[in-house]
């Protein structure tokens, strides 16, 4: 299916040679994108926060070959070649082809490094293929130049989506969601849209620690756990459940509810693993130390009534959320109370951040 929308009508180009730079960031889904369709069409809406400080940056040099028959590229993670995300690159590249025909045009470098340490457990897929859809937009904006940002910007996670899901939330900043939603305004399957209601005061500068329990390679990719969604029992329940938070949130997100915010993003977090738990293969991504991690947070949350939560992604490492007036008290207590379960003693802080930028 090509979506007109984001044709691009190739005139022949003079353009030779050149190179683009882009940084973008990760991002933390609140309601999950857990189950997806057909050309990478979630199976139910997500919504996230942009983060700032864990992104990566990519520089995409080009250059005009003789023939257009494949495509041609190399590709470097902190200057050295990595020619094992090729198939990846190879298959991103397929699936776009058809929305940027001068792909096969040029061979292409792609040079890429991360902010946050490879082997940390954090997805490096949202921030590094938003990075590298945004790269190919800035060369399609060299052959376009009057491209309007809100177009440029949209295709850019019309394009990063075909790379990875949750990187079509990794643009802009600094509350995305992604998937048609009837309460959500102009929200689309095919790419993430800014929240488009004011957001309250509560989650401005919201803050995420994340708390590094395991740093190795992750146990199930999510092509493998999205699959995990297709005949499973409670898949069905579950996407109407995330509809129905992403109305809770909404609501949440305008009125600062801290209470109801904590409920829907836990139980989300814990709903993902859920899934998991109860898929066939059935996987348990938590660890002890995750566990115990959470286990601290809510006795620290009942003792203090501070307003700290937690959410996880596809794997063990705990993301501690919580508001900016509380950012001194919930440090000096994961330093004393949480760093213990961390691997290595590591954790990253970061907090909502406004989208990738151009370098
Ligand atoms: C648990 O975006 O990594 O982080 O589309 O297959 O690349 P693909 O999946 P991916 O899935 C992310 C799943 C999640 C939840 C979320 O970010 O919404």
């Amino acid at each position: 299916m090509l979506i007109e929308q984001f044709n691009t009508y190739l005139i022949d180009s003079e353009l030779q040679d050149g190179s683009v730079s882009w940084q973008s960031p990760s991002n933390i889904a609140l309601v999950k994108y857990w189950g997806k369709k057909d050309g990478q069409i979630p199976a139910n809406t997500s919504v996230s926060f942009t983060l700032n400080n864990c992104k990566t940056i990519t520089e995409l040099s080009f250059s005009k070959k003789e023939n257009n028959n494949q495509f041609s590229f190399e590709i470097f993670l902190d200057n050295e070649a990595k020619p094992e995300f090729s198939p990846k690159i190879e298959t991103f590249f397929k699936r776009i082809e058809s929305y940027v025909p001068f792909l096969k045009d040029y061979h292409f470098i792609i040079k890429t490094e991360n902010t946050f340490p490879h082997s940390s457990g954090i997805a490096s897929s949202a921030s590094g293929m938003s990075a590298l859809a945004l790269c190919v937009m800035s060369i399609e904006k060299l052959h376009h130049p009057d491209m309007p940002e809100d177009y440029f910007n949209k295709k850019a996670s019309f394009l990063a989506r075909l790379g990875s899901g949750s990187a079509c939330r990794s643009i802009e900043g600094d509350l995305v969601v992604w998937g048609t939603h009837p309460e959500i305004e102009g929200s689309s399957d095919l790419f993430g849209v800014k929240f488009p209601y004011a957001v309250h005061q509560n989650f401005k500068n919201y803050n995420d620690t994340i708390l590094l329990v395991d740093k190795g390679e992750k146990q199930v990719s999510s092509t493998v756990g999205h699959n995990l969604m297709h005949n499973h029992p409670f898949a069905l329940k579950r996407f109407d459940q995330a509809q129905e938070n992403i109305t809770k949130i909404k609501s949440v997100l305008q009125s600062g509810d801290l209470e109801e915010f904590i409920k829907i993003v836990e139980s989300e977090a814990l709903t993902l693993h859920a899934m998991m738990m109860t898929s066939l293969p059935y996987f348990i991504l938590m660890k002890p130390n995750t566990l115990q991690i959470i286990n601290k947070i809510w006795e620290f949350r009942t003792k203090t009534k501070l307003p700290v939560c937690f959410t996880l992604d596809a794997g063990a490492n705990v993301h501690v959320l919580y508001p900016e007036a509380c950012t001194d008290q919930v440090l000096e207590f994961i330093k004393t109370e949480l760093v213990a379960y961390c691997q290595n003693g590591h954790y990253i802080c970061d907090k909502i951040g406004f989208g990738a930028k151009k370098l």
